[in-house]
């Protein structure tokens, strides 16, 4: 296999960056981020997640998120669903492309949704058959592909096991995540491999939390295998309230710098990314955590 020559970018930062804050971001704020990262080019941008508020209240303005968007035509707007209320929350604010999320992991799947992987398949299977008999675009995640925060290693069969259940309920692409970020370059090659024989690797996507800093160098390694789809946040925001010490997803900026650098296309403005990061590092008190925004940033101001 070769390099892509155009990686999809998948912002997760408004849903699994925001979902990490302490202090609950305003509305308006979430509604400003997204429409800057959908401006920049961002191909698709996640909205938000219509699950429990009282599991993760950060996401509890879900629908006002969804109402105050300027949706472009060209971007996706996909959002969590954890079961068949959230479908319902999801289809009432007009949503086209839904995210199930399942784990490799027993003891992560009890800790996230309440129940174990099996049973997590008995809920998703009617959401899924739903969401696309309404016509809707149905993805699928897999936390701890490469490590659990409670039960360290994680065999890659069970990942295969995820993947191929997701795949039968009609999932276009399977998000893999690295939710605490300890895999290496050969372990997510390997990982990659193993998976891609269930599902073809362009219907695959990286989703790497950077928490030992290797995830740029996993998503070079998987690239290389025929994945083109890589799921970023912004700033580098993120992280999971069920993953105690994870922290954010890779940053946008610093994917987008590399793949620019690659003559990779991904469709994005850089410095209009960068701008969105500054704007919800401002908001947060903080410098944007990516290496790339800091620097261009330091240039330019
Ligand atoms: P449960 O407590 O077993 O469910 O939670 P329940 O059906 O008993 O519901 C509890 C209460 O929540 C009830 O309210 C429901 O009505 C309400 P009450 O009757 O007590 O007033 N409820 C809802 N309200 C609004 N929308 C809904 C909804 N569902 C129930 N959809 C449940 C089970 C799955 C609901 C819960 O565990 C949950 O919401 N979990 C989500 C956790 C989460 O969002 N985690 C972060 C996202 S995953 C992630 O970050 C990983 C990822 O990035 C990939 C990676 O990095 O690995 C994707
Ligand atoms: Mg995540």
């Amino acid at each position: 296999m070769t390099m892509p020559t155009h990686v999809t970018i998948v912002d997760v930062g408004p849903r699994d960056g925001l979902q990490a804050e302490l202090e609950i971001v305003d509305t308006e704020i979430k509604i400003e981020l997204i429409n800057r990262l959908s401006k920049a080019g961002v191909p698709a941008v996640e909205a938000g997640a219509f699950v429990s508020p009282k599991w993760v209240p950060q996401m509890a303005d879900a629908t006002q998120v969804l109402a105050g968007i300027e949706r472009c035509p060209g971007t996706r707007y996909p959002v969590l669903v954890p079961n068949e209320k959230g479908l319902e929350r999801a289809i009432a604010s007009d949503v086209k492309e839904v995210a199930i999320f399942g784990a490799a992991s027993e003891s992560f799947s009890h800790k996230n949704i309440n129940c174990s992987i099996e049973e997590s398949f008995e809920r998703f299977r009617p959401v899924a058959a739903t969401a696309l008999a309404a016509g809707m675009q149905v993805r699928g995640y897999i936390s701890c592909v490469l490590g659990c925060p409670y039960e360290g290693e994680i065999a890659v069969e069970s990942v295969v096991r995820v993947a191929r259940a997701l795949d039968e309920m009609g999932c276009y692409e399977v998000s893999l995540g690295d939710t605490i970020g300890v895999g290496t370059p050969s372990k997510a090659r390997a990982m990659i491999e193993a998976v891609g024989a269930v599902v073809p690797a362009d219907r695959l996507a990286l989703h790497f939390h950077d928490t030992f800093g290797q995830a740029l160098a996993n998503i070079l390694a998987c690239l290389e295998l025929g994945v083109a789809t890589v799921d970023t946040a912004v700033a580098g925001l993120g992280g999971c309230p069920y993953a105690p010490g994870a922290s954010g997803n890779v940053a946008s900026e610093d994917v987008v710098y590399m793949l620019d650098g690659m003559g990779i296309e991904t469709g994005i403005n850089l410095s209009e990314l960068v701008e969105a990061g500054r704007f919800i590092s401002g908001a947060l008190n903080r410098e944007p955590n990516s290496r790339a925004a800091r620097a261009i940033l330091a240039k330019t101001t």
